[in-house]
């Protein structure tokens, strides 16, 4: 059991990679704080997740885009568990649309979700990590981060490569408190973030990879849990592509 013991804060826990890599981590002992802006979903989570790990999960209304909710989660989290070991950050938003016609608020809604938030709740949870001289950071980027908005909008590629940036930044800051900051690049995965995809851009984007598929969830946990546990101690400021090929670099 990798994580027992440990405390994580998953923001987008409610579905998709979030849920997923919630699942991963209460079924090695950790206990899990789902928090998401749809409070539905993230009831619905924690309790699947406590029925069948018999780990303690619990569930905390947040939207990324305030920080009076983030430091909320924060509070809470700490005063239940007493120590926060891991922070997943993978609320975000993704939207198709043409870079001519993104408009300003859409931009920044896409940045304060994407960017923005990571940023704060990483800020958030700075202290705390810094205290324990120990933790766990890991942010979801994204292969459109990389290269450009192949299949979605300019906006969420730009914020993206902020989050990439931003993993060296925080990394630099908190590696001489023992903490290690890193990021996952997937190419497209099969969530309700691509559902809207039409058959022909999916199709594609399976093309391209030399895999020949689009990942589903389950090929994104494995990888995101070993870059929070301890065998990955030694790995800060990276970012792992997770693309199927898509690009090699
Ligand atoms: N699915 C993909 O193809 C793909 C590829 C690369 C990266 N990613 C990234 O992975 C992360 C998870 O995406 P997913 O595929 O699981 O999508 P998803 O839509 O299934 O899950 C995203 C979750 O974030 C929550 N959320 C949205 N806005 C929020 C806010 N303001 N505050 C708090 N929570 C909010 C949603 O309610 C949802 O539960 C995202 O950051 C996404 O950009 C996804």
């Amino acid at each position: 059991m990798r994580f027992e013991e440990k405390v994580a804060i998953v923001t987008g826990g409610g579905q998709g990679i979030g849920k997923a890599v919630a699942r991963g981590l209460a079924s090695e002992g950790a206990s899990v704080v789902i928090s998401d802006i749809n409070p539905e979903i993230a009831h619905k989570t924690a309790e699947e997740v406590e029925e069948s790990y018999q780990a303690k999960a619990l569930a905390v209304k947040t939207d990324v885009k305030k920080r009076d909710d983030i430091h909320n989660l924060v509070a809470f989290a700490e005063s239940e568990f007493g120590r926060i070991d891991i922070l997943f950050n993978s609320a975000g938003i993704c939207k198709r649309i043409d870079i001519q016609d993104i408009s300003e608020e859409e931009w920044d809604e896409m940045i304060d979700i994407n960017l923005r938030g990571v940023f704060l709740c990483s800020q958030a949870v700075m202290p705390i990590m810094k205290r324990q001289q120990q933790g766990r950071i890991l942010n979801m980027a994204s292969l459109a981060g990389k290269v450009g908005g192949i299949a979605v909008g300019a906006h969420y590629s730009a914020s993206k490569a902020g989050v990439i940036c931003l993993t060296k930044s925080f990394a630099r800051a908190l590696g001489p408190h023992g903490v290690t900051v890193n990021a996952l690049a997937p190419g497209p995965v099969e969530t309700a973030m691509i559902q809207d995809w039409p058959p022909e851009v999916r199709e594609d984007m399976a093309r391209q990879s030399p895999l020949g598929r689009i990942a589903q969830t389950e090929d994104i946990v494995e990888p995101a849990l070993f870059l929070l546990s301890d065998a990955a101690r030694h790995i800060t400021g990276a970012t792992l592509d997770i693309n199927g090929g898509i690009l090699m670099d």
